[in-house]
């Protein structure tokens, strides 16, 4: 990594890169997964990140969004996002085409402790779009499968048509590597997964609390009752990791708008574990 590129990536983080969009995959009626490629070679180079961290996106015009990079790591020089059109900046992305130009800035935040992971279980747990996020550390923990136990995958969605990044989940469903279940609310006629809230799954779990790490992103409602669970298998307050999603503007702890308890979702999260946002007062 160059020093220089380094420093000015970090010199300035108020400054958008420009990036090329280099393929758009519709997932579901709402949700697009983009693949951006940073057009400056040295900048792409020096720009690497932890899962669990965002990148502010800019629209030239329209605003900035705050969005979790959904890659790996490892995969190096193209940076995945999947983005849900919810307003003004999501929806002028959601029109951009393969080829068009946006600025990001960052990464920014605090991600998943994955170092500190490493040797353990991993009880994985996403619901709808908080497979975005997840889905960073579990190519990453494949990519160095080797460093880890046990690594299970609860998923759910709505139904069927909400579950993210189906076809390589339907995959994995067969790999003896990763125990992966998926559950949905309101099955269709070609379901024939388990139908039920993400906690349901629970039962069947033998989960090794001496050795297990817990990561949960999902809708907010979703982390009480998952933690809840973790916890009935005695699993330890501080290696269960949770990713707060708050209202963000400079994502660099300047604006004051994330604040949780006495911190900065953005600087000192947005993964927090579950003992932290304990002493953050912060109601899960
Ligand atoms: C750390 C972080 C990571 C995120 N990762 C992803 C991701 O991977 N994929 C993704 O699709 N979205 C993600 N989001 C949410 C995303 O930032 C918002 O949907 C986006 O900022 C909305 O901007 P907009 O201009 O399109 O909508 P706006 O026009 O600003 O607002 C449209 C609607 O979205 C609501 N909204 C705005 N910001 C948020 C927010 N932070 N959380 C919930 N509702 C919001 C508004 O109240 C309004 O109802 C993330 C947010 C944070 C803070
Ligand atoms: S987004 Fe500005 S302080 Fe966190």
């Amino acid at each position: 990594m160059s020093t220089d590129v380094y420093k000015q990536l970090r010199a300035n983080p108020y400054r958008p890169w420009p990036a090329r969009i280099t393929s758009i995959t519709e997932l579901t009626e709402t949700e697009k997964l983009f693949e951006f490629r940073l057009i400056d070679e040295d900048v792409r180079e020096a720009f690497d990140f932890d899962a669990g961290q965002f990148v502010e996106v800019s629209i030239f015009g329209v605003g900035e969004a705050p969005i979790s990079i959904s890659s790996a790591p490892s995969k190096q020089g193209f940076i995945e996002l999947c983005v849900r059109r919810a307003g003004d900046v999501t929806s002028a992305l959601h029109n951009k085409q393969c080829g068009d130009i946006v600025g990001l800035r960052g990464p920014f935040g605090r991600g998943f402790p994955f170092d500190e992971m490493k040797g353990h279980d991993v009880l994985l747990v996403a619901g709808g779009l908080g497979i975005a996020p997840l889905k960073s550390l579990i190519n990453h923990i494949h990519d160095e499968r080797h460093d880890f136990g046990r690594v299970t995958i609860l998923l759910g969605a709505k139904n069927p048509g909400e579950i993210l990044f189906r076809k390589q989940f339907d995959m994995w469903k067969h790999r003896e590597d990763f125990d992966l279940i998926m559950t949905v609310d309101q099955p269709d006629d070609s379901w024939d997964g388990d139908v039920g809230l993400v906690t349901k799954l629970f039962d069947r779990l033998d989960v090794d609390a001496t050795s297990t790490y817990g990561a949960i992103c999902g809708p907010p409602v979703m982390y009480k009752y998952v933690i809840e669970e973790m916890r009935k298998k005695h699993m330890d307050a501080d290696r269960i990791y949770v990713s707060f999603e708050r209202r963000m503007k400079c994502g660099i702890g300047k604006c004051g708008h994330c604040g949780v308890g006495h911190q900065y979702a953005c600087i000192d999260g947005p993964v927090f574990n579950y003992w932290e946002a304990m002493n953050l007062q912060e109601a899960i």
